[in-house]
């Protein structure tokens, strides 16, 4: 059973749906009156995406943008499957499921500058600060997470847990997540 693997919750369901919600509607009143083309960077994203495509008001695009990323002394990434819709003077929002060191948010936003766009923005369901090697632009996050390796709605380890619909950690033996956890009031449960 991989569940065993598992360490504690850091986000549930509800929590994920609300924030989620919220999310939406910002994106919704920011760009009242516009037809954002979304670019949801798979593998990750793909849930988060759903999720937040039901909870917008406004008409939009979405496509996909699927990346391979090699750590060969230093993280170098490319294009594995591009977009099929064009970027020129379209607002662009990209959808991710994690920042971490925005290595791949910077590259994204290089290779998408070239192509002409009206505006660019990103879109995060997790953002981790401490992980950053580069300063990136979020516009929109649903949680800040501190400098802990999680699992569920959409993030994987090794390819499981992407479909959990809560977000947890892995167990850690050496109890550092635990106690990170608690010290942002959180944790203590399965
Ligand atoms: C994750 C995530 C981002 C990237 C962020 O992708 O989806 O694209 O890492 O990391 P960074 O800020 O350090 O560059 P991953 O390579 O795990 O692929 P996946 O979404 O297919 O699991």
């Amino acid at each position: 059973m991989i569940e065993s693997k598992l360490g504690e919750r850091v986000f549930s369901t509800p929590d994920i749906q609300q924030r989620v919600q919220e999310v939406a509607h910002h994106i919704s009143a920011d760009y009242s009156g516009k037809r954002p083309l979304l670019i949801s960077i798979l593998r990750g994203a793909a849930y988060f995406t759903m999720d937040l495509t039901r909870h917008l008001t406004i008409p939009f695009d979405l496509d996909f943008m699927s990346l391979s990323s090699f750590k060969t002394g230093f993280k170098k990434i490319e294009i594995d499957k591009d977009v099929s819709e064009e970027m020129a003077n379209r607002d662009v929002l990209i959808v991710e499921d994690i920042i971490d060191t925005g290595l791949t948010l910077n590259f994204l936003f290089r290779v998408m500058e070239k192509r002409f766009p009206a505006s660019i923005a990103a879109c995060t369901f997790l953002d981790c600060p401490e992980r950053r090697f580069i300063e990136v632009p979020v516009k929109y996050s649903c949680f800040k997470i501190p400098d802990i390796f999680v699992v569920g709605y959409g993030l994987d380890f090794r390819g499981d847990y992407r479909n959990l619909m809560e977000v947890s950690t892995l167990f850690d033996p050496s109890g550092r997540s635990t106690q990170i956890l608690k010290q942002m009031g959180k944790g203590g449960t399965k």
